[in-house]
């Protein structure tokens, strides 16, 4: 039997709608009069995980059983809960598999006290249920958070693209009320933050009912963000394409607050694949729907994200992925191998890519992908912006921050965490950029 823990660590893996559960069940566990300490002397140590990619899930039994080593050399046997989507997935399997003490899917972490107190008594402790009425009223308010400071509004996926396991370890799609995010947003304001990132599997599939009673899309809500005092940026992610309304384009010209930045998936270039993806969009409208976006924000900087690998993938098929990350031209991006996750449709095709063809291909597009991401910096070199200050650099009076294209900046000022600086772009490289503040450089 396992006593009471009297202090927590929390170690998230995956999306950033993972970081916000893992801060929201710190939160919680804080409330509960736990105190946090790192994870090589916590007595309770909650992995909150991702099943997206099959590494992504061998990582969580990798990390237990390097935990239980760490901890045994000090004698010490601290309690282990396995929290996020391979919870949800693998369920009791977990249990037997890496005897853990805790599993609590991704709709039911407000139930980690009672979870915990259980557990402590030595009874098995498992909640992957998705019930109806939503986590978030049960958690406790924010308290303390960083300048740039993630929001959840709309969790789940309908869409069922056939690789995809999200649909099933997350649910169909909800979105939290007008009333919960406002309230939300108000608080982390007042909490520190100046940047507020709108967080969704597909978020700009939100819609609610605002104040007098309308029906509004994302763009509703972000409008009324604009509006908050003291909250000084809004960005959201992750969108899908047939969810980019017309109204929601049309902010990006008209919202001062909404950073020139778009992460828009479109997973391959070639419409057979993505058919087969159900991706229920093709490369033709989603160039289209780009130029749309660029009429509306010409300096948007785009991102998205790419599976190479599909099954039955052919090279030409993959080259014309290739020539629409060359169509687009991305500011950044992100490239995985296609992974067979159990349970999904892709998985039961036959035709499965060999993993020295995918090696190959995802050699191939990162190197594409790169050369877009050093253009893009390059090209923003000469013009003044503000950043973020997000954290300290390495050198003396080094402060790091982010443009509002999303790219990190360093720059050398007296200013604080949290503070906006206005700043020349003055020199790029590969992963972040040089900017000079214009006090200093009057000097
Ligand atoms: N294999 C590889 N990549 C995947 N993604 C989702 N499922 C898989 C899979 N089975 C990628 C997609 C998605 C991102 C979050 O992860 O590109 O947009
Ligand atoms: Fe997965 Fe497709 Fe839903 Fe994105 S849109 S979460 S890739 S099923």
């Amino acid at each position: 039997m396992k006593s009471d823990p009297k202090t927590f660590h929390v170690k998230s893996f995956g999306c950033q709608m993972n970081v916000y559960d893992g801060e929201r069940m710190g939160e919680l566990m804080a409330a509960q009069g736990l105190v946090a300490a790192e994870a090589d002397a916590a007595d309770l140590v909650i992995l909150n995980t991702c099943h997206i990619r099959e590494r992504a899930t061998e990582k969580v039994y990798s990390d237990i059983g390097r935990l239980r080593k760490d901890a045994g050399k000090q004698g010490r046997t601290p309690m282990i809960a396995v929290a996020g989507c391979v919870a949800q997935a693998e369920g009791e399997e977990i249990v037997r598999r890496a005897k853990v003490d805790v599993v609590v899917g991704p709709q039911s972490y407000h139930n980690l006290p009672g979870l915990v107190a259980r557990a402590a008594t030595g009874l098995p402790a498992l909640d992957t249920d998705m019930p109806i009425a939503s986590k978030f009223g049960a958690l406790p308010a924010r308290r303390k958070v960083g300048p740039s400071a993630f929001l959840t509004v709309q969790e789940g996926c309908d869409k069922f693209c056939t690789y995809c396991v999200v649909p099933y370890t997350r649910g169909a799609e909800v979105s939290r009320p007008w009333g919960q995010v406002m309230d939300e947003a108000r608080a982390l304001v007042d909490a520190g933050a100046r940047e507020i990132t709108l967080l969704g599997q597909n978020v700009n599939a939100w819609t609610g009912e605002d104040e007098a009673g309308r029906i509004q899309g994302l763009d509703g809500l972000i409008r009324a963000l604009d509006r908050l005092p003291g909250l000084a940026r809004i960005r959201y992610t992750t969108s899908h394409p047939n969810d980019m309304t017309q109204g929601l384009i049309d902010a990006h010209r008209d919202v001062g607050k909404l950073m020139p930045f778009l992460h828009l998936p479109v997973q391959a270039g070639s419409d057979r694949v993505l058919r087969a993806m159900n991706r229920s969009h093709d490369r033709a409208s989603y160039l289209r729907l780009l130029d749309r976006v660029r009429a509306a924000r010409p300096d948007i900087a785009l991102s998205g994200d790419f599976i190479v690998g599909f099954p039955g993938e052919t090279e030409a098929e993959f080259a014309e992925t290739l020539s629409l990350v060359d169509a687009v031209g991305y500011a950044q991006a992100f490239s995985f191998k296609y992974s067979p996750r159990p349970g999904t449709p892709a998985a039961a095709i036959a035709a499965q890519i060999a993993p020295a063809v995918m090696d190959d291909r995802l050699q191939r597009l990162q190197a594409a992908l790169n050369r877009d991401q050093q253009a893009f910096n390059r090209a923003t070199v000469g013009r003044s912006c503000d950043v973020l200050v997000e954290r300290r650099g390495k050198l003396p009076g080094q402060m790091l921050g982010k443009s509002p294209w999303l790219q990190s900046v360093h720059l050398l000022t007296g200013a604080a965490i949290g503070d906006l600086v206005e700043v020349e772009l003055t020199a790029a490289g590969p992963n972040s950029l040089t900017g000079s503040p214009f006090a200093l450089a009057a000097e």
